[in-house]
C-alpha cells in the first residue's frame, strides 16, 4: 500500500480531540479534507469543534461523548470504530497524568489512569485494526510521550504507561506492516496545551525553549508516518534528548531521578 493510499483523506477517529494535541490534529485533518469523528467526554465542547470545522470545510463530523477509562465509554467507540462507514485512521491521543507521588496517591486514581492510558489504548487499536487488514489499509497513530523512554520518573505508573504504549505500537506496526496497516507510536515532549495545569502540575520552572506547539507536533507526526516511521519524536531537541536517553548508563538516570524526588509529579513528559 503506498503512502498517498495512508494518508489520502478518508475518515479519521481522534480521541481526545476536545483539547490540546487531539484538538490540533482534528484541526489539521479537517483541513487535509478528512471526515472526522471527534472523541472527548465534554460534548459540548465536541459540537462546538464540529461545528465550526463543518462550517469552515463542510466535511462530515461525527462526535461521540465518551470517557475512555469506563468498559461503557471504550464499548460505545468500539462499536463505530466496526460499524459504517469505515475509519481509515484512529489517532488514540486521551491520556492523563496524575501529579501525586505513587505513595500519596489513591489505587482508584492509578487505576484511571491506567486505564485511560493503556487499557483503553489497547481495545480501540484491537477494534480498529481487524476491518482495517481487511480491507488492506489504515492507520493508528498512538500518542506516547518521551516520558516513556525507560526514565524512572516521579510520576511513575505515567511514564511507565507510556512506555507501554510506546513498545505496543513498535511491536503492533512491525506485524501489521505487511498487511498494509501502520501503527505508529507519536511520542511528544513538553507541548502547550493547558494539560499540565489541568493536573494540577507546577510548571514555572521549565524552560521556555521546551515547550513545543500542538500543530507542530501534529506536522511532524504526520510527516514521520509519511516516512514511514514507527515511533515519532517531534522536534530535533528531544530527538536528541531521546538518543541521549537511550545510551545514558542507568546509573545516572537513576541518580537524576532521586534528585527530582522532591517535585513529585512534575515533568511527566
Ligand atoms: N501536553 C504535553 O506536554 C504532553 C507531552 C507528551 C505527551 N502528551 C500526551 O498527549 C496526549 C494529549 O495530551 P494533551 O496535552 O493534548 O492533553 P489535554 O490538553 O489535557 O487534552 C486531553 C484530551 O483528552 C480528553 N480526555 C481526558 N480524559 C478523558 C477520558 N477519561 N475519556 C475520554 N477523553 C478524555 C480531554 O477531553 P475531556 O476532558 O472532555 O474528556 C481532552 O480532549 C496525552 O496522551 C498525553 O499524555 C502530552
Amino acid at each position: 500500500m503506498t503512502d498517498a493510499a495512508h494518508l489520502s483523506p478518508r475518515r479519521a477517529l481522534i480521541t481526545g480531540a476536545s483539547l490540546g494535541i487531539g484538538e490540533a490534529f482534528a484541526r489539521r485533518l479537517a483541513a487535509d479534507g478528512w471526515d472526522l469523528i471527534l472523541v472527548a467526554r465534554d460534548a459540548g465542547r465536541l459540537d462546538a469543534i464540529a461545528a465550526e470545522l463543518t462550517g469552515r470545510y463542510g466535511h462530515r463530523i461525527e462526535t461521540i461523548s465518551a470517557d475512555l477509562s469506563t468498559d461503557d465509554g471504550c464499548a460505545a467507540v468500539e462499536r463505530r470504530l466496526v460499524a459504517d462507514p469505515p475509519v481509515d485512521m484512529l489517532v488514540n491521543n486521551a491520556g492523563i497524568s496524575l501529579n501525586t507521588p505513587f505513595v500519596r496517591s489513591t489505587v482508584e486514581d492509578e487505576a484511571r489512569l491506567l486505564r485511560l492510558n493503556v487499557l483503553a489504548v489497547l481495545r480501540l487499536t484491537h477494534a480498529a485494526l481487524r476491518p482495517m487488514i481487511e480491507r488492506g489499509v489504515g492507520t493508528v497513530i498512538n500518542v506516547s510521550s518521551v516520558a516513556g523512554f525507560g526514565v524512572p520518573m516521579p510520576g511513575s505508573t505515567y511514564s511507565a504507561s507510556k512506555a507501554w504504549v510506546t513498545n505496543f505500537s513498535e511491536s503492533i506496526g512491525l506485524s501489521v506492516a505487511p498487511l498494509g496497516v501502520r501503527v505508529m507510536a507519536l511520542c511528544p515532549g513538553y507541548t502547550r496545551t493547558g494539560y499540565h495545569e489541568r493536573a494540577g502540575i507546577d510548571m514555572t520552572g521549565t524552560p521556555r525553549w521546551l515547550w513545543l506547539r500542538a500543530a507542530d507536533v501534529v506536522d511532524e507526526g504526520l510527516r514521520d508516518l509519511r516516512k514511514g516511521k514507527l515511533v515519532s519524536v517531534p522536534s530535533w531537541k528531544y530527538k536528541l534528548a531521546v538518543a541521549g536517553l537511550r545510551h545514558a548508563p542507568r546509573r545516572l538516570l537513576r541518580s537524576v531521578a532521586r534528585d527530582t524526588r522532591g517535585r513529585v509529579g512534575r515533568g511527566d513528559d
